[in-house]
């Protein structure tokens, strides 16, 4: 189909409903500067192995590379900027009453462009635990209130003096608990479900568009490449989403 009349279907389809769940993965944040995990060319996990970096069992093994690994990444995060899809998001919530935004991503990009109520699958990056959460699940800690030695990582829980460690989900993990039931909510009663920068192949995330779809709603993928979402989506918008998202809510005016 011509690429305008794709853009028309899509901004047809969200003019005609009232709840919207939109689900993004790291491609959203890539025009940020901000790396995929899985693009061929520069993604992380082309570089790096996800069992030595991001599994509890790696942590255990070797704390002090996972904790220098995200601190890397922090840096990285901390110095983005949001992109027009971002902000075009953001745009999107204020038209809608029932509008749910769920993210895989565990940088703050979506809140900085002014989306709001984000619902965190993955965690926080610029969030630190006990590794232990000793004081319960989870013990966070404000790591500007603690003094460390950047060499001697990774910097020790102020309450039971064991390691920190990033607030992300890692493989082998469950997600939060609360963060899963209002991302499973949504994606069962939202009309037009639109999934962005997502490979799919992350579970329990990759079953959310499915769920949304078996339970009624339109499924609308922003992606420029085929994902594990691409055969189910009723329409696909091929492009970056800083392209694509902007471009839709043009069209929706
Ligand atoms: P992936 O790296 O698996 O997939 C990124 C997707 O973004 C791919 O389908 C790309 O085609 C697409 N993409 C690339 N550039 C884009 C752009 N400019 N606009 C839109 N899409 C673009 O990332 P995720 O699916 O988010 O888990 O990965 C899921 C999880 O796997 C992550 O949350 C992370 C990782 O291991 C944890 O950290 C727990």
């Amino acid at each position: 189909m011509d690429d305008d009349l794709t853009m028309i279907r899509a901004a047809g389809l969200l003019a005609a409903v009232e709840r919207v769940a939109v689900l993004t993965g790291a491609g959203v944040s890539k025009e940020s500067g901000v790396p995929t995990f899985r693009d061929a060319l520069d993604g992380l996990w082309s570089k790096y192995n996800p069992q030595d970096l991001a599994t509890p069992m790696a942590f255990k093994a070797n704390p002090k590379l996972v904790w220098d690994w995200y601190q890397y990444r922090r840096d990285l995060v901390k110095n983005a900027q949001p992109n027009p899809g971002h902000f075009a998001l953001a745009a999107l919530q204020k038209r809608f009453k029932f509008f749910s935004l769920i993210t895989q991503n565990v940088d703050d990009l979506h809140e900085q462009a002014g989306s709001t109520d984000v619902i965190h699958l993955h965690g926080n990056i610029a969030r630190t635990k006990c590794f232990f959460n000793c004081q319960g699940d989870p013990t966070f800690v404000d790591l500007t209130t603690i003094q460390y030695d950047p060499e001697d990582t990774p910097p020790k829980c102020p309450h039971c003096g064991r390691w920190l460690r990033p607030d992300v989900v890692w493989f082998h993990e469950i997600l939060p608990k609360h963060e899963l039931e209002l991302a499973t909510s949504a994606s069962q009663s939202c009309e037009v479900m639109i999934v962005i920068g997502t490979s799919g192949l992350v579970e329990p995330a990759a079953s959310l568009p499915k769920l949304a779809k078996k339970s009624g709603a339109t499924v609308i993928e922003v992606n420029p490449d085929y994902s594990m979402i691409t055969s189910i989506a009723d329409v696909k918008l091929a492009g970056a989403s800083g392209v694509m998202l902007p471009q839709l809510i043009e069209a929706m005016a």
